[in-house]
Formats: structure tokens, sequence, C-alpha cells
């Protein structure tokens, strides 16, 4: 299941991202690669304890706060803090998987488990040539380029790439989260049960019978399979 969140982030939250960015010490992305992950990156990030990279975090994670669409496709028990990156031209990130498990920057060695994941554009798609973030899934593969401000969730199970940058610069920020339903199927089904019932909630009275016991149905699915 593949999620595309509209303006996550208002213009004027873009443009102060990238005015931090722009001031910001990048540094080589493979620091926080895996072994098989690290030959195939070419990318720069911002240092996760830098204190640009924990303000826009902050930023970030405020605005996830007010998108209950999130809430619905990702489920999330904890998320990881933000991270930014760039693709230059010539820059990309071969197929792979996330790792599983991460150690959460500035704990003692709290660690959690990537779920799903996701990208938060900050550069707009006629500002650059290639760069799409490609997901493979069951249905096939999906290349995702989307508006600054606006962002896709996905699961973390799925093998991902992102296209050679051939012109300009691609900005974004992305994180991981761990679920309370750790199963992309189950999670993907109570995100379609929620839309549904979010529909008939438009076109049928709160208090209709039917709106009733479908809302029941999905709290008593979340209880059953929701783990904390
Ligand atoms: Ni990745």
């Amino acid at each position: 299941m593949l999620v595309q969140i509209r303006q996550v982030l208002t213009r004027e939250e873009v443009a102060h991202c990238r005015k931090v960015l722009e001031a910001a010490a990048w540094a080589d992305g493979r620091q926080t690669a895996g072994e098989q992950s690290a030959k195939i990156k070419l990318n720069l990030q911002i240092p996760e304890n830098s204190p640009a990279s924990r303000e826009l975090g902050d930023l970030v994670l405020r605005a996830l706060g007010r998108t209950p669409m999130f809430s619905s496709a990702a489920l999330p028990l904890r998320v990881y803090p933000p991270m930014f990156n760039r693709y230059d031209t010539g820059m990309h990130f071969g197929a792979h998987v996330d790792n599983a498990i991460r150690y959460v920057p500035g704990t003692n060695g709290f660690r959690m488990r990537a779920d799903v994941s996701t990208t938060l554009f900050l550069t707009d798609p006629d500002a650059y040539e290639g760069g799409e973030l490609v997901v493979e899934d069951t249905y096939g593969s999906h290349a995702v380029k989307l508006p600054a401000g606006d962002m896709v969730v996905y699961p973390a199970t799925s093998l991902h790439r992102v296209n050679e940058i051939t012109r300009g610069s691609r900005w974004g920020c992305f994180f991981w989260s761990q679920s309370m339903v750790k199963d992309d199927g189950q999670r993907a089904f109570l995100y379609d049960m929620d839309m549904a019932i979010i529909g008939l909630r438009q076109a049928l009275p709160d208090d209709h019978p039917s709106v009733l016991a479908l809302t029941a149905s999905y709290h008593n699915l979340l209880r059953r399979w929701a783990e904390m």
C-alpha cells in the first residue's frame, strides 16, 4: 500500500526548511546506511544530531500531528526523528530494503522497528529531472515524484530506489515509523476500512446503524491487532 498525502507542509514551512538546509553542513549519506545499501547509496544528508536536523525534525513531527491521513495509513506507535537528504545531479540510491531495526539517536540505546517508510518532498518536480522514488510492491513498481510539501507513505518491507538525478537537485525528508500494526496486509486493510467509513459518514448521518457498526468493527479489529 502506497499512500500519497498532499500539503503536509505549507509553502511557508517548505521555504523555511529549504532556508535552514541551505545553511546546514551536508555529509555523506552512507553514514546511516546498512552494509548492503552503503554500496549503492550516493547522496548527501544532514547529520542526525545537528541543530538543523533537530529543528526541522520537530517542525515535521508537528505537521504529522495535524495530518490524520498519516495516522490512518501508518498507525504509528513511534516515529524516528526525521532526517534530511539531497540528491544532486548524478546522485542516486539503488534498490534496497530499509533496515528492520534502528537505534534511536539521542536515546540510551533505545531501538525501534521500522514498519513504515515515509518520504516528504522539499523540491518541486519541475526543479529537477530523474530522482523518482520507485517502490516495488505486489502490483508492480510505482514511480513517485510529488510537489514540495507532499509526502508518500509505504511499507518498509518494500524494495525501493531513487533514480539518478539528471538535472538539478532533489531535497527531501525521510523517516520510519514503528506501527501499532506491524503486518502490512492488516494495516492496509484497516486503512481501506477507515477511508470507507469516512466516505460513509459524509453520505449518511453519524448515528446511522451501519456507520456505527462499521466504526465499531474498525476499532475492534484495531484492538485485536494493535501491539504496544
Ligand atoms: Ni530506503
